[in-house]
């Protein structure tokens, strides 16, 4: 059984509060989800924010209240997350808009997150994933072998 739309998903900036679908179950149980546009990650793992190891502390406080003053809950989501893989680069975020994902490393500051989820505004504004801007260009960094956003190969073989 396919999953049921009950609000079409705008490709546009128009925000879509209730954008909600049914999704079946493996017992035949149909639950009710949102659709969103984005998902952003922020590492507090065995490394991200472990001030006893070195690290510098994870922004949580600016990360929290920064997604609710902007009102951007029902569209992107925000997960305080374990380990995401590349702990020499902590602190870790990785931004998930529409598929695409950007890495991010050295988050540290309250200046930063808000920097961060400028860009994930500009995104949902323009309705689609957009290039790292250059005020966070040099703490992106590539994790995979394939760009997400344009499905190409980022190292050559
Ligand atoms: S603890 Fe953050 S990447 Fe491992």
């Amino acid at each position: 059984m396919s999953p049921r739309i009950r609000s079409v998903q705008s490709p546009s900036s128009e925000p879509c509060p209730n954008n909600l679908i049914d999704i079946p179950t493996p017992s035949g149980e149909i639950k009710e989800i949102r659709h969103q546009e984005g998902h952003i990650l922020v590492c507090q793992g065995c490394c991200c924010g472990n001030t006893e190891k070195g690290f510098p502390a994870v922004p949580l406080q600016a990360w929290k209240s920064e997604w609710k003053a902007r009102g951007i809950r029902k569209r992107v989501h925000l997960t305080i997350a374990g380990c995401l893989g590349p702990c020499p680069l902590a602190n870790v975020v990785l931004v998930i808009f529409r598929g695409a994902c950007v890495w991010l490393q050295a988050i540290h500051s309250p200046r930063q997150v808000q920097q961060i989820y400028d860009y994930v505004e500009s995104m949902m504004s323009a309705g689609r994933y957009l290039p790292v801007p250059m005020n966070l260009e040099k703490f992106h960094f590539t994790r995979y072998d394939f760009d997400t956003a344009s499905c190409e190969p980022t190292l050559s073989r």
